[in-house]
């Protein structure tokens, strides 16, 4: 891939990227991942489910959450992609070294049903009319200058075709998101329902539907409202959604106007130059993150078949990759990495059961 000249204060990211990435509050890296990672991680994915991938009648979820066995340092699994998260951020010293700084085999997988694959394309929902439109914040008090979640990435496991379950990004959804948030300098707190960030989508225009190919990434505004497809294909759309998480809150006053690519996308649609009268009036507050639970409840029925799988060939316990299976060091190490010492939110409880999106 051949990049447009680099504006001086970015390493990484051409000009139009950089554009781009203000004007829609999403970028995409294509051919980024590095093969092996999805050779490897890819390999027992169907061990790991359960699912026989030649007889769609085993696929017993539309959609499905896997837990972790492996993460990798962002930078060594798409490197391209990587610099130029680092450029949208503002540099690699303003992004949290630790909270998901690794890139896993957490796997989404959308499977689609046969009665979506039957049905006539004029009749798929309306993007706009897709329930579940939403920013990933579940483990923190939002506000306006939160950066817990400053982006969300979308990373292609397989091709993801028209039709084939790609996450829809709403593009001019942002504004009202950000209007929202300076409205509310007392934060919101998880869990947010639709009408907390999301309830202008349906009257929004500006819509993009996710279409891949395996190795691709993509790089979304953390307040960029998106939602899930419909997979009318009948096949398994895999991604990752990790995200990328800053060490302090974004500066929406800064003198000297060296705003990041991240601080730009708000302030431009607040329609202003800096924000200097925003406060948050209440105490920032972390969680752990209420989505999680039920994904780690499948990890052991994941390892006895990942150990099973591995006796058939005549191997053992040590031969399977997980980081389960590598000590406590290696488990208390995820666990710090990923939200997963801070204090439970009694006030929402913690999902054990798969949600819809
Ligand atoms: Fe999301």
């Amino acid at each position: 891939m051949t990049d447009a000249p680099r504006h001086g204060r970015y390493e990484n990211l051409a000009l139009s990227e950089a554009e781009h990435f203000l004007e829609h509050g999403w970028l995409k890296v294509p051919n980024t991942i590095e093969p092996e990672y999805i050779t490897s991680w890819m390999s027992d994915l169907w061990v790991r489910l359960g699912f026989d991938p030649e007889d769609k009648s085993t696929w017993t979820s539309e959609y499905y959450h896997m837990p972790h066995h492996r993460q990798v340092r962002a930078e060594l699994v798409a490197p391209r992609a990587w610099g130029k998260i680092v450029d949208i951020c503002g540099g690699e010293q303003r992004i949290d070294p630790e909270r998901e700084r690794w890139i896993g085999d957490n796997f989404i997988i959308n499977f689609g049903t046969q009665e979506r694959a039957q049905s006539d394309p004029t009749d798929d929902v309306p993007l706009h009319d897709k329930e579940g439109f939403h920013c990933d914040n579940d483990w923190y008090r939002m506000f306006l200058d939160s950066s817990s979640t400053a982006l969300t990435l979308v990373y292609c496991f397989t091709d993801i075709p028209p039709r084939g379950g790609g996450t829809i990004l709403c593009e001019d959804g942002i504004e009202g998101v950000v209007k929202h948030l300076y409205d509310h300098p007392e934060g919101l707190d998880p869990p947010h329902e639709l009408e907390d960030l999301c309830t202008h989508v349906k009257t929004c225009k500006r819509f993009t539907t996710v279409e891949a190919k395996k190795g691709d990434v993509f790089i979304l505004h953390g307040l960029l409202p998106h939602s899930n497809n419909y997979n009318y294909l009948h096949y398994a759309r895999v991604i990752t959604n990790p995200h990328v998480n800053l060490r302090e809150p974004y500066n929406l006053n800064r003198p000297d106007g060296d705003y990041s690519l991240l601080e730009q996308v708000i302030l431009r649609n607040l329609g202003r130059d800096s924000i200097p009268e925003f406060k948050p009036t209440r105490e920032r507050k972390f969680w752990y993150s209420r989505n999680i639970t039920f994904k780690l409840n499948r990890v052991e029925g994941e390892l006895e078949r990942m150990i099973a799988a591995a006796k058939a060939r005549g191997l053992g316990p040590k031969d399977v990759d997980s980081l389960y299976l590598r000590g406590e060091e290696a488990v208390e190490e995820f666990k710090r990495t990923n939200g997963l010492l801070l204090p439970v939110n009694e006030a929402t409880g913690l999902h054990t059961e798969q949600h819809p999106a």
